[in-house]
């Protein structure tokens, strides 16, 4: 057998925050085993995916990629693992496809397991699985290993209790769990210690948080009373989920960024009745507006499908209609894929033509643009907290890549200021995707 503490692991993520999150858990795990990290996939002994199984995209991805190692491995051994929301999604279609040859899976309750998995792959050479969800796991003993940065993300809940009919969220990850607020808590000061200034609470539905008697606005209350922690956001909430306690709170707390996602999905009631979203037109665009009176600064975002079963033109105009009346700082627009085991696949045929559907993501995307640059315009001249996360890459190395307290991101010039610190910056410029500007000095 050989050695634990001579393997050395490489794994790859895909999909939302929240697997990202919980890739910094695994290498946690994994680090305790004492297994080693590598950056690439050529040096590992054990190459793990991170899988996303929220459109078919997501998982026509990770099949090529493993075809991709494979290609570039031949020769070599190499262990290849699945992890993620394809692991319970697609368990036995990816255990059975012999061209994969995937060695070990693991569903995301399941990661506790890995060293075992790992560690039996070697000793049996057979194909291993873990997918069982759980009621229970929330991690919290687990400190993930996260990479070094500005921002860290915390998953305060796990699963998803909604059922939206498109999703396959809750079948990849189970039941609704919260942490408790001491735990978060004590979390939060850890990350502090660690140099941290901005934390990103998550959750698949992260405003239905219930933990001891407390709510989500009292979480974050408690988060927010943790020294050294300067920001704080959240995501994704559920539009159900806003009592004005947790409004108040944004409004109040200096520390809670002035920026919700608020997913709208789409703007008919009809529709949203299909989906299962619990919403009406009306009641969401209320919600915008009492947001608006109390916050009158926040930034609103939002998720967008569009050609969802039987979506006629005239329905896809309420969501146009919609989105022109609301004027979202930014949206992800996505066309709907029809996925395995949810109950619009049992229930609501996927009849959409892709045609039609390629349609109206164009539409939509071109009235949101427009949009998004004349909301980003209106900064002009305004002047921001903006906190530098990190040197730009894309272009010359002269500059910082900072994100104003709404999340808008901001390039300025850099100057005798350091990742980590927030400073005030005038905007000068604006695009549909981001703002430039210069901090004062
Ligand atoms: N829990 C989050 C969303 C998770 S998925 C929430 O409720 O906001 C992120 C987004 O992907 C969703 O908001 C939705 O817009 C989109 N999505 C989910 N399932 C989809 C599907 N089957 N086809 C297309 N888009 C989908
Ligand atoms: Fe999916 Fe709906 Fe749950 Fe979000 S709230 S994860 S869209 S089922
Ligand atoms: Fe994808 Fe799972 Fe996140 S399906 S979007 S990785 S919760």
């Amino acid at each position: 057998m050989i050695k634990q503490d001579k393997k050395n692991i490489f794994i790859e993520t895909y999909g939302c925050q929240m697997n990202e999150y919980d890739t910094e858990l695994v290498r946690a795990i994994l680090r305790k085993a004492e297994y080693r990290f590598v950056e690439d996939e050529l040096s590992a002994d054990v190459v793990m995916l991170n899988t996303c199984a929220i459109r078919e995209h997501a998982h026509r991805k990770v099949y090529g990629r493993v075809h991709e190692i494979k290609h570039k491995r031949q020769g070599t051994p190499v262990k290849i693992g699945i992890l993620g929301c394809m692991a319970t999604n697609l368990r036995t279609e990816l255990l059975e496809n012999k061209n994969l040859d995937i060695d070990f899976i693991a569903g995301p309750d399941s990661y506790k397991r890995l060293p075992a998995l790992i560690q039996e792959s070697y000793q049996t050479g057979k194909k291993n699985f873990d997918v069982t969800l759980s009621e229970f796991e929330t991690y919290s003993d687990v400190y993930p290993m996260r990479k070094e940065g500005v921002n860290a993300w915390l998953a305060v809940m796990r699963g998803c209790n909604n059922f939206c009919t498109f999703c396959v969220v809750p079948y990849t990850r189970g039941r609704e769990r919260s942490r408790s607020v001491s735990n978060v808590v004590d979390e939060v000061k850890h990350l502090a210690d660690d140099g941290f200034k901005q934390v990103t609470l998550l959750g698949q539905n992260v405003n239905s948080y219930k933990e001891g008697g407390h709510d989500f606005a009292s979480l974050l209350e408690a988060v927010s009373k943790v020294n050294g922690i300067e920001r704080i956001r959240f995501t994704s909430p559920h539009p159900k989920d806003f009592p004005d306690q947790l409004l108040n709170v944004v409004a109040q707390n200096p520390k809670v960024c002035k920026q919700i996602h608020l997913p709208l999905q789409s703007g008919n009631d009809r529709i949203l009745e299909l989906m299962n979203r619990t919403y009406t037109q009306d009641e969401f665009l209320k919600l915008v507006d009492k947001t608006r009176k109390l916050i009158p600064n926040i930034a609103l975002s939002t998720d967008i499908i569009v050609g969802f079963s039987t979506e006629t033109d005239k329905e896809f105009d309420d969501t146009i209609k919609v989105m022109k009346q609301v004027r979202f700082d930014s949206a992800f627009m996505f066309k709907y894929s029809e996925r395995k085991q949810t109950i619009a696949s049992r229930k609501h045929e996927d009849d959409v033509p892709e045609a039609i559907k390629t349609e109206r993501i164009v539409r939509l995307n071109e009235l949101q643009k427009q949009i998004a640059l004349e909301r980003n315009e209106a900064h002009i001249g305004e002047t921001h907290s903006v906190l530098i996360e990190q040197e730009e890459t894309n272009k010359s190395k002269d500059h910082y890549l900072a994100r104003c307290d709404n999340n808008k991101i901001i390039i300025v010039p850099k100057g005798p200021y350091y990742k980590g610190e927030i400073h005030q910056a005038t905007i000068t410029k604006a695009s549909p995707h981001g703002l430039k500007g210069n901090v004062l000095k």
